[in-house]
């Protein structure tokens, strides 16, 4: 088979539904334990011929303009290759949702390449590679599929403000904390899968709200809808909600958005795996 001259990959944001954060390594990288699932919601990478570039477009160009050296070009020199690449950043950026991370994944993706050390890229890179529902542990290079998980219908609140990753790990109190169980159950319906969530944690959110108290806020707004769950993912600052339906997640995003104008507000169901 020929390879296409232009390739046009999506780049699915990533939502940690859980992060335990459960321990620290002598060179100061954290040990996490995360279940990590992928949204329709996501940038777009197109890739096509010709001496390494990079072009912004989409509704959050502006905020990697200023960007020296991007994660896309980046994953197409640890790759070894050119390419013309033109990133539609839909996606807030530096927001825990892993645009970055997702974007140099799906460079990779579409320029058929593997290379070694991915994890040189950033933490998120391998889970946005597998981009299907993993178990993360490790620094992020350790993953285990999660077995089929039911429809999740997910709301996207986000302040409007970038949060840096290393200052919210900094303002961790505590680093050693409990790991989710070994054995994980059978979600085998969004009730099972909410109960087992609402027992486990994103260890990062006390910190990511201490240096931005605008989080607790997104938080309240998510809790004060029909949502089953309301939680930060990553590092912050984007919080999201679960819901029942589709219907029901439209339905809090627009009273979200109705009554927070100025916020980042999107409504998603999962993305389909990639194989
Ligand atoms: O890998 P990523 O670029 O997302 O990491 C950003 C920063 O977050 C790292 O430089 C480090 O300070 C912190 N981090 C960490 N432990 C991890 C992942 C990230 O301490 N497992």
């Amino acid at each position: 088979m020929t390879m296409p001259l232009t390739r046009r990959e999506a780049a699915p944001a990533k939502l940690n539904l859980t992060l335990h954060v459960t321990g620290r390594r002598p060179d100061g990288y954290h040990l996490l334990d995360s279940l990590v699932v992928f949204l329709e919601l996501g940038d777009v990478v197109t890739v096509a011929p010709g001496p390494l570039s990079l072009s912004l477009t989409g509704p959050f160009a502006q905020g990697l303009a200023a960007e020296p050296d991007n994660l896309c070009l980046r994953a197409a020199r640890l790759a070894g290759r050119e390419a013309r690449i033109t990133l539609e950043k839909n996606l807030p950026v530096a927001s825990g949702i892993g645009g970055g991370s997702a974007d140099a994944a799906a460079v990779l993706r579409a320029l058929d390449a593997r290379p070694e050390r991915l994890e040189m890229l950033g933490a998120d890179v391998p889970a946005c590679l597998a981009s299907r529902p993993v178990r993360m542990q490790g620094l992020g290079e350790i993953l285990t599929p999660l077995p089929a998980l039911p429809p999740l219908h997910v709301v996207l609140v986000n302040p409007g403000a970038a949060m840096s990753t290393p200052a919210v790990f900094k303002a961790l109190g505590q680093r050693d904390n409990p790991p989710m169980p070994k054995h994980l159950p059978d979600f085998t319906n969004a009730e099972a899968l909410v109960d087992f969530l609402r027992d486990c944690r994103n260890d990062l959110e006390a910190p990511a709200i201490a240096l931005m108290p605008r989080i607790a806020n997104c938080l309240a707004a998510i809790r004060d809808t029909d949502a089953l769950l309301a939680r930060m993912s990553g590092s912050g600052a984007t919080c999201f909600g679960l819901f029942a339906s589709a219907a029901d997640a439209k339905a809090a995003r627009d009273r979200i958005l109705g009554t927070n104008p100025d916020w980042w507000v999107a409504a998603s169901g999962l993305a389909p795996a990639k194989v």
